[in-house]
């Protein structure tokens, strides 16, 4: 059988090195691949109930057709129920029962969600066994499938505060899943592809429009961001030397906002619009990026239906207090991620609460 054409972008971190491949129905081309890398043939499927309905029929297929044993196995599908030691210690508990030793392959099938638990699980079964992910929404395809990072939340207390960095071998993005996904996830995952342009690739925003008006090239343009997220990874793996820090633009008042809001009532993408939004007029205050700039980045985000303006319901008070729950302000400042101009992020280490605060407020004219 013929195969679909497809991208393929490298990640090279030494021996730890890998492909993404990304096209339209790329996935039938998983069993194949996989034998191509030398991964072990037992293979253990995680998927969640909606994404299983969709698109796990054909995942099984392919791993049969390359002679591939392959066992599926559900996972919640919540950020709360899926993102859990409970979540995880049953998924291993499921692998024991099946029989799967230190000869398999973990396999994620779905959004960021399942990405990160069965990456976890895959890291610590029998001390780390092999791992391929499968991201079938926009923000998973461009942003949580590359980069290593697994793990799981501890709630009430903190978000992914349980994990481990452990690179996966492949990682297949069939842009074909995206067909299925609810239109407001697509849009939210749009949120991710508008942080890269603007820290990276402004030329991107031309391909991002096109898209936007169903006339662009979907796999390319996902192809395009994980090459900008590997490069980053690449150069700080274990986000050490900062750099990897760049990848938080419009995160830190985002994430204060997600926060105020109870996790689950905004998109992860729709309060980072808004911080992007912030992130970007403090740009225009503090580092030169001109207030065309700043327009571009907004005016993108409304075209993708996310929120650029602050519900009267969030108050400022509340995303300051989880800002500072997370965030680490040294005699007044922070580290926060500006931009000289689209495409040209820095880590600036001048701006203050105040300057914060007022940022918030501004958001809401
Ligand atoms: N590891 C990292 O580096 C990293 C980076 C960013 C985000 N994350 C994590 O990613 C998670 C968010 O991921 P997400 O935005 O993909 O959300 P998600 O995994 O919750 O998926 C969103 C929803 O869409 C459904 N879905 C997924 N694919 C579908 C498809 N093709 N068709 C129909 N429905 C589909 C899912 O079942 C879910 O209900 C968060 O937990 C976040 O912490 C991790
Ligand atoms: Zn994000």
């Amino acid at each position: 059988m013929s195969q679909p054409a497809h991208h393929t972008v490298h990640v090279n971190l030494g021996s730890r090195s890998y492909d993404v491949l990304v096209g339209d129905g790329v996935l039938q081309n998983l069993g194949q691949q996989m034998v191509t890398r030398g991964l072990p043939q037992r293979v253990a499927v995680f998927t969640n109930k909606e994404v299983g309905a969709k698109h796990l029929k054909p995942v099984m297929k392919s791993l049969a057709a390359a002679g591939l044993k392959a066992v599926a196995f559900e996972m919640p599908a919540t950020e709360k129920a899926g993102k859990s030691m409970k979540a995880a210690e049953k998924a291993c508990r499921d692998m024991v029962k099946a029989g799967f030793d230190r000869k398999t392959t973990v396999v994620a099938l779905g959004g960021g969600v399942i990405g990160d638990a069965a990456g976890f699980v895959a890291a610590i079964y029998q001390r780390g066994v092999p791992f391929v992910q499968l991201p079938t929404t926009v923000l998973s395809m461009v942003d949580s499938s590359v980069g290593g990072k697994t793990g799981v939340n501890l709630i009430p207390e903190a978000k992914n505060i349980i994990g481990a960095f452990h690179q996966p071998r492949l990682v297949i993005a069939d842009s074909k899943t995206l067909r299925t996904l609810p239109k407001r996830e697509w849009n939210s995952g749009f949120a991710e592809i508008i942080k890269h342009a603007a820290i990276r690739d402004a030329k991107m925003f031309e391909e991002i429009e096109k898209v936007a008006k169903r006339k662009g090239d979907l796999a390319a343009l996902i192809a395009r961001n994980v090459a900008i997220k590997a490069s980053v990874v690449e150069a700080d793996e274990h986000e050490t030397s900062g750099l990897r820090a760049l990848l938080n633009f419009g995160h830190t008042i985002g994430h204060g906002i997600e926060a105020a809001a109870g996790y689950g009532k905004l998109l992860h993408g729709e309060a980072i619009s808004l911080g992007l939004v912030a992130a970007a007029r403090l740009s225009v205050r503090n580092s030169g990026l001109e207030a065309a700039g700043a327009e571009r980045i907004r005016d993108m985000l409304a075209r993708f239906d996310l929120p650029v303006r602050l519900p009267k319901w969030l108050r400022t008070a509340e995303i300051v207090k989880h800002l500072m729950h997370d965030k680490k302000f040294d005699a007044g400042k922070i580290r926060f991620v500006l931009l000289r101009d689209l495409g040209d992020a820095f880590v600036s280490q001048q701006i203050t609460l105040d300057q914060i605060k007022e940022e918030i407020e501004e958001l809401r004219r």
